[in-house]
């Protein structure tokens, strides 16, 4: 029989990678979908036919035990979140809840649908778990590279929340014996990004310019650094990881830092642009505390796990801009359809 899978966040950049990787595995994928008209999920189901989708929500504890009931899952991949770190400022609290008390829900789905108690441990048949933990954790960071080991000092709500849940996840895997990993994952882009993060934002910004739609690019702090890699590479880590022999936390991301500047450049510059003629830096874009510098050390996922990226900053940036280049070229709107959606 096909191994099942099931997804919280299939509607986000990393869902439909992982989802198309799964399906390309020949697992059964299941996704967690939410709302009751929620606008992302008719692409979803006319774009990833062959996913099932299930109702439910991570503030909502019943609703993710149905799910696990129902699509009776070998593996759980939790990337629901509020992801959006400035967000996380403006709503703390939904934050909280949904990216560091929903990976506690899902914990618990799996656990009482696994019928692991405190004196009975895990069954044979384990389910296994996959926790979207992050680099925004290291925040303000202690030493570079980041490794499994470098402690945490997150800088946001977000990262707070986030922290939550790594430790969670640990505490469950060393409570129960569940398989439960976390995947502590650098920043990874796509044509598929939310225009909110910095790199969509930009090839968006590229594209609009080029095409006479714009004249300018608003932006933030151009001085922080970012450890880039592509998010289809980085979705091979997740299945890798719960596909290992033992249940462990892996640091996944390129080894190479870049700046926002840098990014800003290379954009531009695919383009065949000059960014200092378009980009205004606006002091109302920087964060309360940011991250300054994350760069990952990713040698046990690649020792252990046989982990490589096979994307160069360089060719990520150009993927990006010519992918929306042909969008707004098109005519499509960058908030319902995506360039690189199969
Ligand atoms: P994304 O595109 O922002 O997707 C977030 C997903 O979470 C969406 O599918 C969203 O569904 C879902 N979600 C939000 N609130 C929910 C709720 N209450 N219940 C159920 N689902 C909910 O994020 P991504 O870039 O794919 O990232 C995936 C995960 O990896 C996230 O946990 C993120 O924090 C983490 N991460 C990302 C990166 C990165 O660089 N991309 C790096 C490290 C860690 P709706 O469509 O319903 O809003
Ligand atoms: N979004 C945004 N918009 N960021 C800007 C801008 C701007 O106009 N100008 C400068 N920046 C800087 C931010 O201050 C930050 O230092 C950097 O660009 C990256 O910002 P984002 O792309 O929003 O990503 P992030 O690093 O805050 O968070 C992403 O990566 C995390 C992993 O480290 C998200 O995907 C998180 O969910 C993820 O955990």
């Amino acid at each position: 029989m096909a191994r099942r899978a099931l997804i919280t966040g299939i509607t986000g950049q990393d869902g439909s990678y992982l989802a198309e990787h799964l399906l390309r595995e020949g697992y059964e994928v299941w996704g967690l979908v939410r709302g009751q008209a929620n606008p992302r999920v008719p692409r979803v189901r006319r774009l990833l036919q062959d996913v099932r989708l299930v109702r439910g929500d991570l503030l909502d504890q019943g609703s993710l035990i149905s799910a696990v009931e129902k699509a009776q899952p070998d593996e759980v991949y939790n990337l629901g979140a509020i992801s959006f770190v400035p967000m996380s400022w403006e709503q703390a609290e939904l934050t909280g809840e949904v990216t560091g008390m929903g990976v506690l829900r899902v914990l618990e789905a799996i656990r009482v649908c696994s019928g692991i108690t405190a004196s009975r441990g895990s069954s044979a048949r384990q389910i296994r778990f996959y926790q979207a933990s992050s680099s925004e954790m290291f925040g303000q960071v202690r030493e570079t590279p980041q490794t499994e080991r470098t402690p945490f000092h997150p800088r946001s709500p977000y990262g707070v929340a986030k922290a939550y849940g790594h430790f969670l996840t640990q505490n469950y895997r060393e409570s129960y014996g569940m398989f439960a990993v976390s995947g502590i994952l650098f920043n990874h882009e796509s044509p598929r990004r939310g225009a909110e993060f910095v790199t969509r934002k930009v090839s968006l910004g590229v594209a609009r310019i080029k095409l006479g739609m714009a004249s300018e690019l608003r932006l933030g702090n151009l001085e922080a650094r970012r450890d880039w890699g592509f998010a289809g590479d980085f979705v091979r880590a997740m299945h890798l990881m719960l596909s290992a022999a033992e249940p462990e936390d892996y640091v996944i991301g390129t080894g190479r830092t870049h700046s926002v500047r840098e990014l800003v450049e290379a954009a531009f510059g695919a383009a065949g642009l000059d960014w200092e003629r378009h980009v205004v830096c606006d002091s109302s874009l920087h964060r309360p505390a940011e991250v300054d510098l994350l760069c990952a050390d990713p040698k046990k996922a690649r020792t252990q796990l046989g982990w490589e990226p096979t994307v160069s900053f360089e060719d990520l940036v150009a993927m990006m801009v010519e992918a929306d280049l042909r969008l707004l070229a098109d005519g499509r709107d960058p908030e319902q359809d995506n360039p690189s959606w199969p």
